[in-house]
């Protein structure tokens, strides 16, 4: 007690100099109120959603793609690692080398990871695609149960069955509709028992167009689960515009009419031919005007990784520059107003499910934890600041339990002792850059067991680690 009342008056000193050096750095150098954000996910993030891409393990070597990712993106989707023929290529024997790569390299940085794909009638390994009847059923519950047990408490999203319907909104004739209609739902509540943190997805292309045949198919599917309690959260469309399909006007009309069965909704494979801006900018401004609608992931980083490269679908051009439709995107994003957050998937807990960026609100002070004057420098120490909406106050709370900021940068504390500095710090997947986020409005870390605090209620008021003890001052919220 002693030494806490002694450090406290030296605290305090130090605090007030802290404090004033906080708010005039703060005032002199911080971006004003609508800066716009520079890069794709600190700009999606800025009205509560991702913006990501899909990766390939064996590109991650290329330094020129590796950092237009880490720079532009914060969720990732590997494009081919984690599908059945990778990583159940024998019967029983799972391999997630490749899938484990792409998470971890996400991870490391901050990223969010969605799982694609589960259930699917193509990319089986050769022994999954001989099977029928009872034992594929079984060979399908099999997979979903190795797989989400793997990747269990860790993932953003699965695209849990993809690709089922055919364009006139019937069922896909495949191995697994052979084995009953009910294969669809089976694999959600197979999915739902595997990991309840997870949200679970249906995936699929041309169903952007609200007046096509498949749409209405698979839009009939999503209601006929809600109406009878099968587990789904999630509609994800591919949004490959391609072969003669373009933006369709009624595209926000898909999203909003998905979205009113009680899913969310993202785009998750969008490319487009010759990646037009109009159509690029028209589809990020449809997912924009519905709240539901909480992310967009493009199928690829430069136009030479795409899977239809010829068609320079992407945002970066085969030497990783910004094409038109960038800027087209980044510029939509920036024009977005705060987005709701969606509800939690059910099935989660009370505590705050990992989603978009949020303020994180002292409960004593009002004040926001601010990283002083943006900086993305490593060791920067967090303090409390006046709220302002600007994306140094803006934190990300991912499935790995990291506190990101800026995308690439986690909460991180300095040591485990009381009194260890918070500051933000390169993700790195250890320790002490994650945190329990728990209902009784503490933030505690999981390396240290203790809780985020600040002495004071000032701006400039810096952030550290002590023993939890129940009082105002270590009591956020997440908003
Ligand atoms: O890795 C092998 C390589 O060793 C071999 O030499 C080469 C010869 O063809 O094939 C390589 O594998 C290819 C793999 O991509 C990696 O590049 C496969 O042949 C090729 O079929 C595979 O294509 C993938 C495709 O799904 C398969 O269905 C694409 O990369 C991937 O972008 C694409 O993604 C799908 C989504 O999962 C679902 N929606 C549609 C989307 C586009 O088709």
């Amino acid at each position: 007690m002693a030494t806490r009342s002694r450090s406290l008056r030296v605290r305090t000193l130090i605090a007030g100099s802290v404090a004033a050096l906080g708010a005039l750095g703060a005032v002199m150098v911080m971006p004003n109120a609508d800066a716009a954000a520079s890069t794709l996910g600190a700009a999606a993030a800025q009205s509560g959603r991702y913006f990501g891409t899909a990766i390939a393990a064996g590109r991650l070597g290329n330094s020129t793609y590796s950092t237009i990712a880490a720079r532009e993106f914060n969720m990732i989707t590997a494009e081919n690692e984690m599908k059945p023929d990778a990583t159940q290529p024998q019967r029983g024997q799972f391999n997630f080398s490749s899938g484990d790569q792409i998470y971890n390299w996400a991870t490391q940085r901050g990223l969010q990871v969605r799982g694609h794909t589960l259930a699917w009638h193509a990319q089986q390994p050769g022994w999954m695609q001989s099977l029928s009847g009872s034992s594929l059923r079984q060979a399908m519950i099999d997979h979903i149960n190795g797989v989400m047990a793997h990747y269990k408490g860790k993932l953003a999203a699965w695209d849990v069955v993809n690709e089922a319907f055919n364009e006139d909104g019937s069922r896909r004739s495949s191995n697994l509709q052979g084995t009953g209609n009910d294969w669809i739902e089976v694999a959600f509540r197979t999915a739902r028992a595997a990991d309840p943190s997870v949200k679970l997805c249906y995936n699929d292309y041309n169903i952007e167009n609200w007046s096509y045949g498949k749409t209405q198919g698979v839009y009939r599917m999503i209601q006929d689960f809600k109406s009878r309690g099968v587990p789904i959260d999630c509609v994800g469309l591919q949004t490959h515009f391609t072969g003669g399909s373009s933006l369709p006007g009624n595209f926000q009309t898909t999203l909003s009419s998905f979205a009113a069965l009680g899913v969310d909704v993202a785009l998750t494979e969008v490319d487009v031919t010759n990646s037009s801006t109009s159509q690029y900018a028209g589809l990020t401004q449809a997912c924009l005007n519905v709240p539901r609608c909480i992310g967009i992931t493009v199928w690829g980083v430069r136009d030479s990784d795409s899977w239809r490269s010829s068609e320079n679908p992407l945002l970066f051009d085969g030497n990783g520059n910004k094409k038109a439709a960038y800027t087209s995107v980044l510029n939509a994003l920036n024009g977005a107003t705060p987005n709701p957050s969606s509800p939690a998937p059910s099935g989660s807990s009370g505590s705050p499910s990992p989603g978009g960026a949020q303020r994180i609100v002292g409960a004593q002070s009002g004040r926001c934890i601010d990283v002083p004057s943006a900086s993305q420098t490593n060791g920067t120490r967090v303090q409390l600041y006046d709220c302002n909406g600007q994306t140094n106050q803006q934190w990300t709370l991912t499935s790995s339990k990291q506190l990101t900021v800026y995308g690439s940068r986690c909460l991180d504390a300095a040591g485990s002792g009381n009194g260890s500095a918070v500051q933000i710090y390169s993700c790195n997947g250890q320790a002490n850059q994650q945190w329990n986020v728990n209902s009784n409005g503490t933030i505690t870390g999981v390396q240290s067991g203790r809780c985020l605090d600040v002495w004071g209620t000032g701006n400039g008021q810096q952030v550290q680690i002590y023993d939890c003890n129940g009082q105002a001052n270590q009591r956020f919220s997440l908003s």
